[in-house]
């Protein structure tokens, strides 16, 4: 009689389990597949934490404290945003990021905010040595007498460490580093990642401790990627940025205790991460403003209204078939804008190259980029700028060449006024509910075709 398989094959990135090695994961990636004892796999906790755990009585809903009151404030306005007012207690928060982009620089300057207004942190390294984090630390004014840095990867000695020392927030860099000596595999394995991932959560809300745990993005498959533990943590944030450029934004893809559209926007400096207060300055900054093929708009990254350059260039195009490329776009979005600009404006493209880039790395959620993005390809197309340099375009492109109306244009005109533009040109629908704003000319298009002829010059 065969045997019974005592090892599985599990993706890194996605975690599937698959009785045979495969090239490539049903997800999609390739040579993530690594091999597992199926014993550590199937091991849904760990005996020793599971054991000690009470069980929960239910509750009245109104005896039940009110989370709000229960955030810790990082010292860094623009992280607290992201999370939705600051840290929420016994929260645990997954920061996801390629290596060198800054994760550990930013948990060090949160961990000293910390440490200076609640007491003690317990800030975990698998990865460094205390006296490498203390020269990071030098470095960004982050020397707390209140922060405890341990060099350890056994999960067990941490959660020896955060019993003795019960700290106000506990930091985990990287999970990847850790391992539970209940498990046979190797750290960075998919079972130790979720089986220590597991066990910090527990801690974290047996004893209402906040924590951050640090993964890195790896493009090797060797170690398990942060999708494996995206589902069991409360918040999931992502920094992302050029690591040869100094600006990073965080975002949050998932938050239990607050919504995830906000960004946070930073610059990576010689002594730390400074945050990014006026985005739309540092935006614009680089703007290329008056120039064929730009087109400044504006859109909503969480709450807060920014401005922001879409750029175009249209080329013949050399090749057999037209090439069409978007960064900051969605590249389906793009083909469709093209599309009806050809269909409704009559200008023809189908021999053209076209690249459309959104200035400054952002990729902005919605479609009120649609329009900006349909004139700075028209204005590409024909070599004419936009007329007024100070205009902000904006509003969503219908298949039938109509515009439709964008959320809250006041506010966005605002922002406009502040950084000093003096027209802006938006959807019909907008303008007849206009409440807002004096100190801007606003101009109501139906379509995209009078659109293209308010916005560039004749
Ligand atoms: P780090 O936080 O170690 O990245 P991660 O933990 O995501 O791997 O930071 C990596 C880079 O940031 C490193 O190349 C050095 C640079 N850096 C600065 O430019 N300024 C600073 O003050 C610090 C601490 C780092
Ligand atoms: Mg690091």
């Amino acid at each position: 009689m065969a045997k019974k398989p005592q090892t599985v094959f599990v993706c890194s990135e996605c975690g599937y389990e698959s009785p045979k090695w495969m090239g490539q994961c049903i997800c999609g990636a390739w040579n993530t597949f690594t091999e597992e004892k199926i014993s550590d796999t199937t091991a849904s906790g760990l005996s020793a934490g599971s054991a000690k755990r009470k069980a929960s009585k239910p509750e009245p809903i109104g005896k039940i404290k009110s989370l709000d009151a229960e955030r810790l404030d990082t010292g860094i306005g623009e992280l607290n945003r992201v999370l939705g007012g600051g840290v929420v207690k016994g929260s645990l928060t997954l920061i996801s990021g390629e290596p060198g982009i800054g994760k550990s620089t930013i948990i060090l300057q949160a961990a000293a905010g910390i440490a200076e207004r609640y007491g003690k942190v317990l800030y975990v390294s698998g990865e460094e040595s205390p006296e490498q984090i203390k020269i990071r630390a030098d470095r960004i004014g982050g020397v707390s007498e209140e922060l405890y840095i341990l060099s350890e990867t056994e999960l067990e000695a941490v959660s020896e460490a955060v019993s003795s020392m019960n700290p106000a927030f506990l930091i985990i860099d990287s999970v990847q580093t850790i391992y539970t000596s209940q498990l046979t595999s190797a750290a960075g394995s998919v079972s130790q990642v979720r089986a220590c991932t597991a066990e910090i959560m527990r801690t974290a809300k047996e004893k209402n401790i906040p924590v951050f745990i640090v993964a890195h993005v790896t493009k090797s498959g060797e170690l398990a990627g942060p999708k494996i533990v995206e589902h069991l943590v409360d918040t999931v944030l992502n920094f992302v940025g050029e690591r040869n450029q100094g600006f990073r934004i965080m975002r949050s893809f998932k938050n239990r205790f607050g919504n995830t559209s906000e960004i946070g926007a930073f610059e990576m400096t010689r002594d730390g991460l400074k945050e990014i207060g006026d985005l739309s300055l540092s935006l614009l900054e680089e703007s290329s403003k008056g120039a064929e093929g730009a087109v400044t708009t504006a859109v909503y990254e969480g709450s807060r209204p920014l401005l922001l350059e879409v750029q175009a260039l249209v080329t013949a195009s050399g090749l057999g078939f037209a090439r069409r490329s978007g960064i900051g776009i969605d590249s389906g979005r793009l083909n469709m804008i093209i599309a009806v600009l050809e269909k409704r404006t009559g200008i023809n493209l189908m021999s053209s190259d076209i690249y459309v880039n959104v200035a400054g790395g952002m990729k902005p959620e919605g479609t009120s980029i649609d329009l900006a993005a349909a004139v700075a390809v028209f204005s590409a197309a024909v070599g004419k700028p936009v007329r007024d340099p100070g205009t902000i375009i904006m509003g969503e492109l219908g298949l039938t060449g109509e515009l439709r109306g964008v959320p809250q244009p006041e506010r966005i005109a605002g922002e406009a006024v502040r950084m000093g533009f003096r027209k802006i040109i938006l959807p019909l629908k907008n303008k007849e509910k206009w409440t807002g704003h004096e100190n801007i000319e606003v101009i109501g298009a139906g379509d995209i075709m009078e659109a293209v002829n308010l916005a560039l010059e004749d």
